[in-house]
């Protein structure tokens, strides 16, 4: 099978794969806040592994870059369609809300388009580290601005059953997520590894 096959089952079963051996693979409960940050933080982990740990083959780097963007792209799917139209229905137009809104509804676009390009990207393409750089630093102000500014905002206007109402939509979400992936997750743990000549590989992504 071609590394890059493996690489695009990786993608599809990366929700599966972000969680350590034998740990509940469930959403974390609690409210949308607290759900969506647990993501930040496996998020945040997968950077650091992609860019700052040096005894990472190069396999293990594509597979992390397919989880980190497996990850965002689930992320940021659950972001707009529960958590930022709801925030945006409680807020008024040409109020300091609403900017805060649709800034990060365009944060999303700057990423998602990042995305794309990596998604499409040559292993072996020279500027992929770049790229994951660049989207780590996006990520990184999206989640500071979120977490510092628009989550708190939420929480105001929201309110906590809301709140708990939204986390618990994540939660079914994941749980439809997981459930996609669980069968290609077992297919992937069963399949020997790749011969070298088939190295060369693009990462794929979801569209
Ligand atoms: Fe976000």
């Amino acid at each position: 099978m071609a590394l890059g096959n493996i690489v695009s089952e990786v993608f599809d079963t990366a929700r599966e794969m972000l969680k350590p051996e034998g740990e509940e693979r469930e959403a974390p409960f609690g409210d949308a806040i607290t759900i969506l940050k647990a993501d930040h933080r496996e998020v945040e982990a997968l950077f650091e592994s992609i860019l700052e740990e040096k005894n990472l083959t190069l396999r293990g780097q594509r597979e992390n870059i397919a989880k980190v963007l497996a990850a965002l792209t689930l992320h940021a799917k659950i972001e707009e369609s529960l958590l930022y139209p709801a925030v945006y229905g409680k807020t008024k137009r040409d109020t300091d809300e609403r900017l805060k809104v649709l800034e990060a509804y365009e944060e999303h676009a700057s990423m998602k388009d990042l995305i794309r390009k990596i998604g499409r990207a040559d292993a072996r393409d020279e500027s992929l580290k770049a790229k994951v750089q660049v989207l780590s630093e996006l990520t990184k102000h999206h989640v500071t601005e979120e977490e510092h500014e628009f989550f708190r905002e939420a929480r105001e206007v929201l309110g906590e059953k809301r709140l708990i109402a939204i986390g618990e939509e994540i939660r079914k979400i994941k749980a439809r997520a997981q459930k996609r992936a669980d069968p290609k997750s077992k297919a992937l743990a069963a399949r020997k590894k790749p011969s070298k000549s088939s190295s060369r590989s693009t990462i794929k992504t979801k569209k």
